[in-house]
C-alpha cells in the first residue's frame, strides 16, 4: 500500500494532501491530557516507550493524519550529550547552560545512545501498530535550534545568548554545532533502522540569524547531516523546516538536499509556489493562530492555501506547533475541508 506522504516526498502530486500537523500529539488533546496528569516529568514520559507510543497515536486515531509524528522532543539529544536537561511545569525547559570553554568541555563528545534506546523503540512500537498507509516521520533538532536551548539553558522569546554567541564564541560554536552534526546523524540513523519512513528537521530559529550566519549555522550543519544519513541509509527521506527563513528558502533548498521543505505562516505565497514549490514538494503553512480561532477565518485560511499550493507537490500542514488551548473541533474542521478539496 503507498504512503501518501511519501509518494509527495517523491515529487508525486496527490489529489488529495496529504495532512499532519506539527505537535499533533500534545495538550490541546483531552486523551493527551489525562495520560499527562500521570507523569510528573515531561523527559520520563518521552523515555517510555509504551506511554510514548501511544501518545504518538492519539492523534492518529482521532483524525486519521497521513503520518504519525514519533513522540518525544529536542532536546533528548542533549540529554543524551550529558547536559541536565528538565522540563519545569508552566517554565518550559531548563538545561544547565553552555557559556563558555569550561561548560562546553563538560559535554559528551558522542550520544549516549543507551539514555536514547526507548526512544528507538517507541519509533518500532508505534510501526508495529500503524496502518500501512500512514507515514511514520522521525525527527530532531537541526543543530542550531537545539544550540540555541543549550546554550540559553532555557527557552527564550529572541535566543539573544545563542545570537550573542554567535559573535562572542564563534569557534566555540562551530564546535558545539559539529558535535551536534555528529548526534544527529548517528540518532537518526537508528531512527530509521528502528522503523522511521522520514524524518523532520526542525530549524524553528534558523530566521533570528544575521545573514552572514545563515550558511554557517543553518545551511551547512543540516546539509552534512542529511550527507551522511544518506551514507549510511540510501535514499534517507528527509523534510526540512527552517523557520521563518522567508526569501533565504532559496539558498536553503538550493544547498540542503531535502525531499520536501516546510514552510512558516509568514512567507509570501506567491513566492513559496513560484521559488520554492517550483523546485521542491512543500509542506505547510497554516498559521497556527488562525487554527486556535477558528470559524469562517479558518476555512478562508484552508482555501487560501489549497488554492496556491495544490497544482503541485504539497503536504498540509500548519506553519508551526498547534497551539495548547486549540479547540479538537478545529482541528476535524480542517481536516474534514483539506479532505473535501479535491
Ligand atoms: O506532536 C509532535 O509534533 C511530536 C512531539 C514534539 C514535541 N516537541 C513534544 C512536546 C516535537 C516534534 C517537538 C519538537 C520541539 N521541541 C521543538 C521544535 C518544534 C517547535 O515546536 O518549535 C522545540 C523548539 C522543542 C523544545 C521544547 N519542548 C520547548 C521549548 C517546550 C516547552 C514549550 C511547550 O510547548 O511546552 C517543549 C515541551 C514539549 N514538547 C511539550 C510537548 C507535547 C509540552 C510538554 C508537556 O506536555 O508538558
Amino acid at each position: 500500500m503507498t504512503k501518501s506522504l511519501i509518494e509527495v516526498l517523491a515529487g508525486r502530486r496527490q489529489s488529495v494532501p496529504p495532512i499532519w500537523l506539527m505537535r499533533q500529539a500534545g495538550r490541546y488533546l483531552p486523551e493527551y491530557r489525562a495520560l499527562r496528569q500521570k507523569i510528573g516529568n515531561f523527559l520520563d514520559l518521552c523515555l517510555d516507550p509504551k506511554l510514548a507510543a501511544e501518545v504518538t497515536l492519539q492523534p492518529i486515531r482521532r483524525f486519521r493524519f497521513d503520518a504519525a509524528i514519533l513522540f518525544s522532543d529536542i532536546l533528548v539529544v542533549p540529554y543524551a550529550l550529558g547536559q541536565s536537561v528538565a522540563f519545569t511545569a508552566g517554565d518550559g525547559p531548563r538545561l544547565d547552560a553552555v557559556t563558555d570553554a569550561e561548560s562546553f568541555r563538560k559535554l559528551r563528545k558522542g550520544l549516549d545512545h543507551e539514555r536514547l534506546a526507548p526512544v528507538y523503540e517507541t519509533v518500532a512500537r508505534v510501526k508495529s501498530q500503524l496502518p500501512a498507509d500512514v507515514t511514520l516521520l522521525g525527527f530532531c533538532g537541526a543543530p542550531w535550534t537545539v544550540a540555541t536551548y543549550m546554550i540559553a539553558g532555557a527557552g527564550t522569546p529572541d535566543q539573544i545568548p545563542a545570537r550573542e554567541f554567535v559573535y562572542r564564541a564563534p569557534q566555540l560554536l562551530d564546535e558545539l554545532l559539529d558535535i551536534l552534526v555528529e548526534a544527529s546523524v548517528g540518532y537518526l540513523v537508528r531512527q530509521f533502522e528502528a522503523g522511521a519512513d522520514a524524518v523532520q528537521l526542525f530549524d524553528t530559529w534558523a530566521g533570528i540569524l544575521p545573514d552572514d550566519a545563515f550558511g554557517r549555522c543553518c545551511i551547512k550543519p543540516c546539509a552534512r547531516i542529511i550527507a551522511a544519513v544518506r551514507a549510511r541509509i540510501p535514499g534517507a527521506k528527509f523534510i526540512g523546516f527552517p523557520r521563518g527563513a522567508g526569501s533565504r528558502l532559496k539558498a536553503y533548498i538550493d544547498a540542503v538536499d531535502i525531499d520536501a521543505v516546510g514552510l512558516d505562516w509568514t512567507v509570501d505565497l506567491a513566492f513559496a509556489r513560484e521559488e520554492v514549490q517550483s523546485r521542491k514538494p512543500v509542506q505547510g503553512n497554516l498559521d497556527p493562530v488562525v487554527l486556535l480561532a477558528g470559524g469562517d477565518a479558518l476555512d478562508r485560511a484552508v482555501d487560501r492555501i489549497m488554492e496556491n499550493f495544490s497544482a503541485g507537490p504539497f503536504v498540509f500542514n500548519l506553519g508551526h506547533g498547534v497551539l495548547p488551548d486549540t479547540p479538537v473541533a478545529h482541528v476535524e474542521q480542517l481536516v474534514t475541508r483539506v479532505r473535501a478539496s479535491r
